[in-house]
């Protein structure tokens, strides 16, 4: 399609758009007395306007039936969980044994590290992409030194070539290969947190395997972004969090994924809590832990269902939409975006930059700008003109235009901004 930059082409856009209807389920703040153009979706998602109401069920719920909510409430608590393996399991291409919701996700990358990374003799190391999430760096060193070892030998890094901004799929598996029967666990943000590059997890998880591996994902830019297919791809285990793209609210609960090829493997290492128990004898507060079947065997502790609520509703609607209809719309408003950002480039001669992949396949719903010239000083002016980005050091700004409740309009209207911000700035 060939893009235009005006505002009647983008409302247009916006006019033959199937998941336009969805913006009014989010509520927006507001600044100069104008909703903002919301591009952090990709750090903390907007809030739905059905949230509250599943909050409230729970509030009126423990009002009216105290304890006997875990059994009677609406949506009894008990085995609250259950509700998402479906959804869920198709958000993340999983069977619904494959998927449960607990904790958050660094925690859940440690206590999955429990079961899967399990150093023996020299098969100790770990690949991991440099300049990886802060948290999943520290959870890394720290895992490697509880088991005795120097995270300088352990962990491999696989580091971007000179002068580019992304990693290259063939280093990833020269590394693999290199690394070979040294090589315990990979594990690598499916989506990077600062580039917005899309990872091959399908070529990687085989590459991990046949280096004898086991092969995790730190899925907390993918989970409700792009197209998992985690069981088919024979993926060992992966964790998210739901604050991102799938809106559940400020630093809220995680989902993970363990293949199903470990279900019955009791012997696994965990840790272990009386929510991953055997479900129909849990309340039977036997001594021994039997493990309950699937992924729901790594639960620990009963479910904070008022966290949980938000990350239910948020679910349903990924659900009622379908994962094609809402990628189809990221990869059209992602290419307008960048489009626009093109133009403006050429009509202010600006020096920004964009470090996202431009192959489709390889980027989702984030373009990181590298701001050569301009810098802290745009960014101050994009967020006091209405245009919510976040600033990465040394000098990029991330743009997350999030399918479900993005306008092209939005993009155009961003466009404005940015070129009045980078002309008001040369002046
Ligand atoms: C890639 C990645 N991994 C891990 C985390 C940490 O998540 P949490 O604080 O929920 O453990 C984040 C948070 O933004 C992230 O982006």
């Amino acid at each position: 399609m060939t893009f235009q930059n005006n505002k009647a082409f983008a409302q247009e856009l916006d006019k033959n758009d199937a998941l336009a209807k969805y913006r009014d389920e989010f509520i927006f703040p507001r600044v100069n007395d104008k909703n903002v153009i919301y591009f952090t979706g990709n750090s903390l998602g907007l809030q739905p306007k059905r949230t509250k109401a599943y909050i409230d069920e729970i509030m009126d719920d423990w009002a009216n039936l105290a304890v006997e909510g875990h059994f009677y409430a609406n949506k009894p608590w008990w085995d609250y969980q259950e509700r998402f393996a479906a959804p869920l399991s198709r958000i993340v291409g999983a069977k619904p044994s494959e998927v449960t919701v607990m904790n958050t996700l660094t925690v859940n990358l440690h206590l999955l590290m429990v079961s899967f990374y399990q150093p023996k003799g020299k098969r100790f190391k770990i690949i991991c992409e440099a300049k990886a999430f802060p948290s999943d760096q520290y959870m890394i060193q720290s895992q490697v030194k509880f088991h005795g070892y120097n995270p300088n030998e352990a962990i491999v890094e696989i580091q971007r070539r000179e002068g580019e901004h992304n990693i290259r799929l063939e280093d990833v598996l020269e590394k693999i290969r290199e690394t070979g029967d040294e090589l315990a666990l990979v594990l690598i943000g499916g989506v990077n947190y600062y580039t917005g590059q899309v990872f091959d997890m399908k070529t990687i998880t085989r590459a991990g395997h046949e280096a004898g591996a086991k092969v995790g994902w730190d899925l907390a830019h993918a989970a409700g972004n792009i197209k998992l297919e985690l069981h088919d791809w024979d993926v060992d285990f992966a964790a998210w969090c739901s604050y991102k793209y799938m809106n559940s609210g400020p630093g809220n609960a995680s989902g993970i994924f363990v293949h199903e090829k470990y279900h019955n493997d009791k012997d696994l290492p965990r840790f272990a809590g009386w929510w991953g128990h055997n479900k129909e004898r849990r309340f039977k507060m036997e001594p021994d832990f039997d493990p309950a079947n699937g992924a729901e065997g790594w639960q620990i502790s009963n479910l904070p269902v008022l966290t949980l609520a938000p990350y239910l509703v948020s679910v349903e609607m990924f659900d009622e939409i379908g994962m094609d209809a809402l990628i189809e719309k990221r990869n059209k408003i992602t290419a307008y975006l960048e489009f626009i950002l093109h133009e403006i480039d050429k009509e202010v001669k600006s020096t920004f930059e964009v470090i996202t992949p431009t192959n489709p396949d390889e980027r989702a719903s984030q373009l990181s700008v590298l701001l050569h010239g301009e810098g802290r000083s745009l960014f101050d002016y994009l967020m006091k003109n209405g245009v919510i980005t976040d600033w990465r050091e040394p000098n990029v700004i991330r743009l997350a235009p999030v399918p479900l409740y993005c306008s092209f309009e939005d993009m155009y209207d961003f466009g404005q901004i940015l070129k009045a911000g980078i002309l008001h700035l040369h002046s």
